[in-house]
């Protein structure tokens, strides 16, 4: 009786524990499959869209430390760190190999004296130091890719003082998008340094729907390309990457914006007035404005648009809401940023070929058609006086009036 009962008994218990076991394991593979990561913390950083300069627009793969440095300069000497500029982002193409021990290292032609230095340089300026890495196994530009480096990689930037990093795109295979980010951002964190993260995956997984969770910014659109209008390979001109904005206002949020991309004002393919046009809806986009020309060089036309403090106020609002395109008809349009305060920005763009007159509506600002309003013309600087229920200018082909309504 014994001899037959202990093995049953042993047996049963075997079954009893492996379908707890097996059940366990269910239990614990469907929560899994069905629990995204919890959302980050949020890391405290860009309370108003980041302002600063990156070197792709205007250099691409022509960076070393000697741009840098002159840039870091000059973003002091132009005025552009006092009007509010402050990272120094250097893009694609620094990367050498990794070391023995994985740990990335900077083209030694480039950048000979090292990352750390030039982090002190650009800091010793007053001014914070971003970098470009990719969620790929390569960089768009062929260089070292961070996938499977996230945390090494983490560490090195905190080790050389980085305060920006611009995550891209390429070569990321099959990932999952808000997974890859999320590594990244989590990666970052774990460094203990403040260090803001610009996520650059062109819009392609709609970014607008979970990346408010996992990064500071998040490009909307492929490249912009210094066109007015147009579209190039995987880069559209200003007033295409402007349309696939109009949507998205609910989703910028302090500490968390829409990128339509970097700055092209300065680089020679539009006009004065058609830059202008370009900063101003910038500012009304709460987009990170960050600049892509050779500062050093820059003329006074470029230096006054990226300088005009009111138009730059209107970007940084604290209340960060971005602005919603409230009547289109054929080339002309009003867009409305709602301000800190009560007031309104409002730009009146002409599309158009001819000038044309433009008309705002209190209506379209929420205001009551009764209400008295200071109105200001942010690029003449002038107060144009107080107006009740409409407003109407004429604006330049491809030029923006750009307003502050004041109740
Ligand atoms: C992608 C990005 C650009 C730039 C280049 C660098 O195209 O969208 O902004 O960083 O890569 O190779």
């Amino acid at each position: 009786m014994d001899r037959v009962s202990k093995p049953a008994a042993w047996l049963l218990g075997r079954i009893v524990l492996t379908l707890a076991a097996l059940s366990l394991l269910m239990v614990a593979s469907l929560a899994h499959a069905d629990d995204p990561p919890p959302p980050l913390k949020d890391n405290g950083l860009a309370r108003t869209p980041p302002m600063g300069w990156n070197s792709w627009n205007k250099f691409a793969c022509e960076v070393d430390e000697a741009l840098i440095r002159k840039t870091a300069d000059a973003m002091v000497s132009s005025g552009m760190r006092e009007a509010g500029y402050q990272y120094v982002v250097i893009d694609d193409c620094w990367h050498g190999a990794r070391d023995a021990h994985g740990d990335i290292q900077p083209d030694p032609k480039r950048f000979p004296s090292g990352m750390k230095a030039l982090g002190d340089y650009i800091h010793s300026r007053g001014l914070k130091f971003g970098i470009y890495s990719d969620a790929g196994l390569k960089t768009c530009g062929g260089r070292p890719g961070s996938w499977g480096h996230e945390y090494q990689d983490a560490q090195q930037y905190a080790a050389w003082g980085v305060d920006y990093l611009k995550y891209d795109w390429c070569m990321a295979g099959t990932q999952d998008a808000r997974s890859a980010y999320y590594i990244m951002s989590s990666a970052l964190q774990a460094t203990g340094r403040d260090i803001v993260l610009s996520i650059c995956e062109w819009g392609t997984s709609k970014p607008w729907l979970w990346a408010g969770d996992v990064g500071n910014l998040w490009r909307t659109t492929g490249d912009i390309y210094d066109k007015w209008e147009g579209v190039r390979d995987y880069s559209s001109g200003v007033m295409n990457i402007v349309d696939k904005q109009a949507e998205l206002y609910p989703y910028a949020r302090p500490g968390h914006w829409n990128d339509p991309d970097m700055l092209e004002v300065g680089n020679g393919g539009m006009t004065t007035e058609e830059y202008r046009s370009h900063f101003s809806l910038w500012a009304m986009l709460a987009a990170p404005l960050i600049a892509g020309n050779d500062i050093a060089n820059m003329d006074a036309a470029t230096k006054a648009i990226l300088t005009n403090r009111e138009v730059i106020a209107v970007d940084q609002d604290p209340l960060g809401q971005q602005a919603r395109r409230v009547s289109k008809t054929g080339d002309l349009e009003v867009w409305i940023r709602p301000l800190q305060g009560g007031g309104r920005a409002v730009v009146l763009l002409n599309r158009g070929s001819a000038p044309a007159q433009v008309r705002l509506d209190w209506s379209q600002m929420d205001y009551p058609l009764t209400l008295k309003a200071k109105v200001r013309d942010l690029w003449a600087g002038k107060d144009v006086g107080v107006q009740q229920a409409r407003y109407q200018a004429n604006v330049a082909s491809h030029g923006v009036v750009m307003l502050k309504v004041q109740p």
